[in-house]
Order: structure tokens, then C-alpha cells, then sequence
């Protein structure tokens, strides 16, 4: 079993814009927008936004659910890293009046191992190559105006950059279409090949998971009957 220390290839050659340059506009002045990422500040409303997700969760449980945000929010960002929170990236969309109206938010897909089935020494090579959404919204009244599909290029661009390979993230079948125009193959179960432990698998009653490949070497085989995306670990 090789245990050898796992070193991510250098990132694709991409050129990255400023973090906070503005990469979209709505159609019309008054919904023109900017991304930039998310400060200290903004924990309020990442958090009002990240309210109008169905989390799957019993009200009584959502407050601490989206505490750790706030957390994250609140340490330093002065890493110089790709990534705007160590190992979390949260984006937001503003609006010109400041205000935001949208939210995206990637880190460790620590749902992928709730059945043990991968393995720690695995766990930590596969977090650094396969990074989940784990959170986006966009506020009700900016809807409709690509401000999800943009802010999920932006993080699949910072991501690469920053040595992912992958990109997956679990949700409600209804938006099966949004994932599918955002380029996402979305299926019932999330399917890994992981050499050498082989095929695993994830799936759990009530959700869909999407997942694009960020690099040329991941791509998408079937095994035992289930579309999984290998290349995801070298060698
Ligand atoms: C899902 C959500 C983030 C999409 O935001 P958005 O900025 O309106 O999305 P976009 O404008 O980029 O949509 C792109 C495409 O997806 C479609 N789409 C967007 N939201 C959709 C939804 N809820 N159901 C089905 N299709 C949807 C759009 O119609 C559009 O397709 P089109 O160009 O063919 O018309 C937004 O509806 C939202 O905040 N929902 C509540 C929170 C939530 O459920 N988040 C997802 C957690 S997994």
C-alpha cells in the first residue's frame, strides 16, 4: 500500500485576474455586479444568503450548521494562498449598492466520507484534489442573471489554480438542469476510482451529486455499472 506523501501537480497555466475584479455584469445597470472575495464583514449576509438553501436540516439545527461559516469568515486571510480561507474559497456577489446578492462557498467534501469507506491515510489525498460547493444561493430578486454559473467559473478557475482536480458538491434533484448547464454531470451517486483501493462510492437517499473535472487528467469511466471519475490521485 503506498503511503508516500502526496504532492499535487503545479497548477495549470492559467491567467488569473485580480481576485477582485469584476468578471460579470447583469443586463442592465441597475443589476450590474462584482466578485470579489468574502471578508469578515460579510458574515451577516453570506449567512442570509446561505439561509435560502435547503440544508436538509431540522430548523432547530441550522444555527449551528452555518456557524463554522462565520468561524471561517472571521480567521486570517492573509495566507497569500490561491484559495480565500486556507481551505475553504467563498466568493460573493455585490451588488452596486453594496449589498450582497450572491454567495459561493468550496472546501473539504467532508460529507463524501460519512461511511468510513475511504481511508484516513486516502481521506487527505483526496481532499486535496477533489474540493466540494459546499454552499451557494443567490438572493430571489437576482435570479435568472448567470450570477451562480459566473461565480462557479470563477471557483472552478481559482481552484484549479490552487492544485484541485475536481469539483463536486451533493444537491435537491431540481436543480439537476442549473448543474448540467454549468457544465456538472449529475447523477444519483458519486463514484470514485481510487487506485489502489478501487471504485467507491457515495450516494444517500433524497440527494444528486454533480461533479466536473477540472483537469484534462480526470475523466469519467464506469465500473461495476456506475460512472466514476478516475485520475483523480497520479499513479
Ligand atoms: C440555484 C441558484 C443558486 C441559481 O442562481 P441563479 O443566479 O439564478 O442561476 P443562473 O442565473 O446562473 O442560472 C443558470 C441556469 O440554471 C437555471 N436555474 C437556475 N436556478 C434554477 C433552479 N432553482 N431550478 C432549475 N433551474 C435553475 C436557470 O434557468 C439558467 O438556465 P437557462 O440559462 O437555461 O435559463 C438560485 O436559484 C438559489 O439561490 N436557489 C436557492 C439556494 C439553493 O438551492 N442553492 C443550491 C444549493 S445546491
Amino acid at each position: 500500500m503506498n503511503t508516500t506523501t502526496f504532492t499535487p501537480p503545479p497548477p495549470a497555466p492559467v491567467i488569473s485576474p485580480p481576485a477582485d475584479a469584476p468578471v460579470g455584469t447583469g443586463p442592465a445597470a441597475l443589476t450590474s455586479w462584482r466578485f470579489r472575495r468574502a471578508r469578515v464583514q460579510d458574515a451577516d449576509a453570506v449567512i442570509e444568503l446561505v439561509m435560502l438553501i435547503d440544508l436538509h436540516l431540522h430548523p432547530s439545527e441550522t444555527a449551528a450548521a452555518v456557524a463554522p461559516l462565520r468561524r471561517m469568515l472571521a480567521e486570517d486571510q492573509t495566507s497569500n494562498g490561491s484559495l480565500s480561507h486556507g481551505g475553504n474559497h467563498m466568493l460573493v456577489a455585490e451588488g452596486t449598492d453594496g449589498s450582497l446578492v450572491g454567495v459561493a462557498h468550496c472546501g473539504p467534501a467532508a460529507w463524501m466520507f460519512d461511511d468510513d469507506i475511504v481511508k484516513p491515510f486516502m481521506r487527505r489525498k483526496v481532499l486535496e484534489r477533489v474540493a466540494s460547493v459546499n454552499h451557494i444561493a443567490v438572493r430571489g430578486d437576482h435570479r435568472g442573471q448567470d450570477i451562480a454559473t459566473n461565480l462557479l467559473a470563477r471557483t472552478e478557475h481559482d481552484l484549479r489554480a490552487a492544485g484541485y482536480a475536481a469539483l463536486t458538491l451533493r444537491h435537491d434533484r431540481h436543480l439537476t438542469r442549473f448543474y448540467q448547464a454549468a457544465g456538472y454531470t449529475s447523477g444519483p451517486t458519486l463514484g470514485l476510482h481510487l487506485p489502489p483501493v478501487g471504485l467507491i462510492t457515495e450516494s444517500a437517499r433524497g440527494w444528486r451529486y454533480a461533479v466536473k473535472p477540472l483537469t484534462e487528467q480526470v475523466t469519467f469511466t464506469t465500473m461495476r455499472g456506475t460512472r466514476a471519475l478516475t485520475g483523480i490521485l497520479p499513479g
